[in-house]
């Protein structure tokens, strides 16, 4: 560790540090429980301020805008997984900008194992990288590889996954992720227009990975517009399973989403009963859950929800078996962390637009929140192929 450590801070004597991360869900009853943080909202009623209260996210930056001149140097970007679409999407769009901005890139995937998230990491430092971009499997398990950066002055940005437990990262780049479950959840509640319809309704949830911050936030949103509909009857959840802990889903994985699924349907919907809504947090567990649904269910097709408008999924919107998906433009959000990499190190003041909601336990981090869009297949060709994120024929 010694050699190590001599290493990095070799490679980053010449560099300057920033740091922050942070996010406390807020939290109803039954969701995710926030981080024990002294600004943490009070677990048991409140929830973070709804989204048209929360600062709102910034226009995404327009494409035309250029990037902070470069100030040059090598920049380390930490992907979590290939497995899911998305991520690599985001490591090519930051490898192309950061190097149309003069940087020299050094992108590693970690194949959602920490242990190599963790070495990966600890070699850009090693490697003399001026900056870290990274976007972690599990939000609280580079504490190591955190302290090297910091002890060498190494700034870094998390990339739409929270790092915690850390005083080490300068600033947060993602999507508004509570917004994002609240659009899941008011989608539910005027499809089956909660506030005038008779029901009950039967619905079901499957949230994302316990280790990835977002998946608190995402799943609070959207049960925080649903909890009266729980409470009041009109909505029931007949596996009783309503607590995080209970429907989250780990790695995001479809197989496990899927798994999970399928013993719910065979435990509680084998008898006929009518499924009306499953509502995911993402694309690859609603993925799990249509997978489920198509071998063991022959009910009325439920409104399922979904985030990320992945290739297969939005295939899916189209023919009719997902209900919707929430768009971030992961070009969007590359572009806005490689002008923050220009700011840092050209030192110029860094974009920010949310200074209370991300709390990682250790502090408050200041955070660019881009903003998510609803998606469904009546607006997917003018949100995903004529913005050129999608062509006609990958959604074949
Ligand atoms: C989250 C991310 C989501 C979702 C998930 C699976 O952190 O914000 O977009 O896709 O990871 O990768």
């Amino acid at each position: 560790m010694a050699k190590k450590l001599l290493a990095v801070l070799l490679a980053g004597a010449m560099t300057f540090s920033l740091a922050a991360c942070g996010g406390s869900t807020g939290a109803t009853q039954e969701a995710a429980p926030a981080p024990a943080a002294e600004e943490a909202a009070p677990a048991a009623e409140a929830a973070p301020a709804p989204a048209e209260e929360a600062a709102p996210p910034a226009e995404a930056a327009p494409a035309e805008e250029a990037a902070a001149p470069a100030a040059g140097g090598k920049v380390g970007v930490s992907m979590p997984t290939k497995d899911l679409q998305r991520w690599n999407q985001d490591g090519a769009n930051m490898e192309k900008e950061l190097k149309d901005a003069g940087y020299e890139v050094d992108l590693q995937y970690a194949n959602n194992d920490v242990q190599t998230q963790l070495s990966q990491v600890e070699n850009m430092i090693s490697g003399g990288c001026s900056v870290l971009v990274i976007a972690a499997i599990e939000g609280s398990s580079l504490g190591e590889a955190l302290d090297m950066a910091k002890e060498a002055n190494i700034p870094v940005i998390a990339y739409d996954r929270l790092l915690m437990d850390s005083d080490a990262v300068s600033y947060y780049a993602t999507f508004d992720n509570y917004k994002v479950g609240t659009v899941q959840g008011t989608y539910v509640k005027e499809k089956l227009d909660l506030d005038n319809a008779e029901g009950p309704f039967n619905i079901e949830f499957t949230a994302g990975d316990p280790g990835d911050n977002n998946a608190g936030f995402f799943f609070n949103g959207a049960y925080d517009v649903l909890k009266e509909y729980i409470d009041s009857g009109k909505l029931v959840v007949k596996s009783g399973q309503t607590k995080f802990e209970d429907v989250a889903t780990p790695t995001w994985g479809t197989d496990v989403a899927q798994a999970r699924a399928e013993n719910i349907l065979s435990s509680y919907y084998a008898d006929g009963t009518d499924l009306d809504v499953w509502l995911c947090s993402n694309d690859s567990t609603a993925m799990g859950v249509e997978n489920a649904l198509a071998a063991n269910y022959n009910g009325k097709y439920p409104i399922i929800t979904g985030q990320d408008c992945d290739i297969e999924n939005t295939k899916n919107m189209i023919a009719g078996k997902q209900s919707m998906s929430v768009f971030k433009d992961t070009r969007t959000l590359a572009s806005q962390v490689v002008k923050m990499v220009g700011q840092i190190l050209t030192g110029a003041e860094v974009d920010v637009n949310d200074t209370e909601t991300y709390n990682n336990n250790v502090k408050v981090v200041p955070s660019f929140l881009c903003e998510p869009v609803f998606a469904d297949a009546s607006n997917y060709k003018e949100i995903l192929i004529d913005s050129g994120y999608y062509t006609e024929d990958q959604l074949k």
